[in-house]
């Protein structure tokens, strides 16, 4: 395969497209875009997300050590590219975008109504990177939404409608068809191709 160089840059997709819910010493709360965001460790469940130092909402995570992470689904991808031109330096991003919020259960920080996964997290530690701050935190609870699971309990990922981002070309897509099961169909090579 033919390829070209693009240089150090941050051209790499898909992305998660979530919605950072926070809230400052004052209770205001305050919602941010975010595709720097992933599951960094499973013992302990962790969550690692990226933010630049100016952001309200890393003022916020200082402040009060607590976060929401939600997932955007595909329908909200007009108002997550709200949340994420807009700061909470300058406005109350929930009333100009219409989303709701509902208290947590572990976190002062409130939950997005809309968003079908919510993950719930407390500050652990953070990683200075030039601009950026690299914060990990300890997942508390995960709620996902009641629709989403089968008769047989099993989580139905199209229910969900994750909005994925393609960053460096900037877009937002959704999800598209299921290819393989993950841990099982890679199998099927053992021993060669
Ligand atoms: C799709 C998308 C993804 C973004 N991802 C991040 C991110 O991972 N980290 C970050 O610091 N800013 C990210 N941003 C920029 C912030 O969302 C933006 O600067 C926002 O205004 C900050 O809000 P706040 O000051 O209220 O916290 C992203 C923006 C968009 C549109």
């Amino acid at each position: 395969m033919q390829k070209r160089q693009l240089g150090p840059c941050v051209t790499y997709f898909p992305q998660p497209t979530s919605i950072i819910t926070s809230i400052d010493q004052a209770g205001t709360a305050n919602l941010m875009t975010a595709s720097w965001v992933g599951i960094v460790s499973k013992t302990p469940p962790t969550m690692a997300v990226s933010l630049h130092k100016g952001r309200k909402t890393y003022e916020n995570i200082l402040q009060t050590k607590e976060f929401v992470v939600n997932m955007v689904p595909a329908s909200l991808a007009v108002e997550a590219d709200y949340c994420g031109i807009r700061s909470g330096h300058k406005e109350i991003k929930s009333e100009a975008c219409g989303l709701s919020l509902e208290p947590a259960e572990q976190v002062k920080a409130s939950l997005l109504v809309e968003s079908p996964l919510n993950v719930e997290c407390r500050f652990v530690q953070e990683v200075e990177l030039g601009e950026y701050r690299l914060v990990m935190a300890e997942i508390l609870q995960i709620h996902a939404a009641e629709s989403a699971f089968d008769e047989s309990g099993t989580m139905d990922v199209r229910r969900f409608d994750p909005l994925v981002y393609l960053g460096g070309v900037r877009e937002y897509w959704d999800l598209g068809n299921k290819r393989a099961q993950a841990y099982t169909d890679g199998k099927r090579l053992v021993g060669g191709k």
